[in-house]
């Protein structure tokens, strides 16, 4: 496994893997890798046949009084687990590699980012989109790949190909889940014991939604409710950024359950102590 930390290099590298034929997999990632993120890299290795991890604390996805300096960090761990899983290449840019001293364009998705996540952190998936794009610019893979743990990020990258015209095939992946049902996150890490037993009531929740929606209730403003008074209640719980329900494509705001086989998102964003969590499932209408 190589580690690659100047872009011209990458770029190189990639084309070389390029004309040689080979169907490039890409992985982006923050680092402090965890199964959740190792799951990608399985799904990618049985899907590519080279595989490049990219390992980068993106600055311009955080907000101004985000957690971007304290964001776990820790690449010897990430080298041994990468290369355990048989990743060949590590992109491991700095901050000045990626965007200079005067860095000016950004790319941003209307409208599917400024809602749920995007409501709470202004600006957040202008950042992502952007790090994206230099990413599939650099190293023009076949396939990317990205957990659905991120629903809208998912979402928003696959418009932002499609719009955008990008020759990338965008591949997500199930959430990976602790026993209790909590979804592993790098920032699981910031939570105390206790608030760590409260994190799984996000899971409860959404399943409680599937459970209201499969008893029958096509009210979904009713759902939203019951379960957002549900969170607020939850010790250690301080506020909810959002429980939606929502169409699983379009994002768009559902007020009824429809049909049978119509497919809804519910997804929430809420502060457990100073950690924001955020969680979804899709609801399948029998
Ligand atoms: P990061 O949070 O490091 O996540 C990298 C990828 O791992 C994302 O696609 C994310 O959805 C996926 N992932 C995280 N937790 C997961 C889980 N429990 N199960 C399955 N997949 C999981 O998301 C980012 O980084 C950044 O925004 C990035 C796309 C790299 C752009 O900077």
């Amino acid at each position: 496994m190589k580690v690659v930390k100047k872009l011209n290099e990458m770029s190189k590298i990639s084309s070389s893997l390029i004309t040689k034929g080979f169907v490039l997999g890409l992985v982006p990632t923050m680092g402090d890798l965890h199964e959740g993120h190792l799951s990608l890299v399985r799904l990618a290795k049985s899907q590519c046949q080279k595989l490049i991890m990219s390992i980068f604390v993106n600055p311009t996805q955080f907000g101004p009084r985000e957690d971007f300096k304290k964001y776990p960090r820790d690449f010897e761990g990430d080298y041994s687990k990468a290369i355990k899983e048989g990743v060949d290449y590590i992109f491991l840019p700095t901050d000045e590699e990626m965007y200079g001293t005067d860095y000016k364009t950004f790319v941003e998705v209307s409208k599917l980012g400024s809602i749920m996540c995007g409501r709470s952190r202004p600006g957040h998936f202008k950042g992502v989109c952007t790090v994206v794009l230099k990413l599939f610019n650099i190293i023009k893979p076949n396939r990317a790949y990205f957990g659905q743990k991120d629903y809208q990020q998912v979402v928003i990258i696959k418009k932002m190909v499609e719009d955008l015209n990008l020759s990338v095939d965008i591949v997500s992946c199930p959430t990976i889940r602790e026993k209790d049902g909590l979804a592993l996150s790098s920032r699981n890490k910031y939570l105390s014991t206790e608030e760590r037993k409260s994190a799984a009531e996000l899971y409860r929740q959404l399943n409680l939604a599937a459970e209201m929606i499969g008893g029958g209730e096509r009210d979904l403003g009713k759902i939203e409710k019951i379960i957002t008074g549900n969170l607020k209640k939850v010790k250690h719980i301080k506020k909810v950024d959002y429980f939606n329900l929502r169409d699983n494509v379009s994002l768009k705001e559902l007020k009824h359950a429809g049909v049978s086989g119509q497919k809804i998102l519910a997804a929430t964003a809420v502060w457990v102590g100073g950690t924001r969590l955020i969680d979804n499932i899709i609801i399948k209408i029998e």
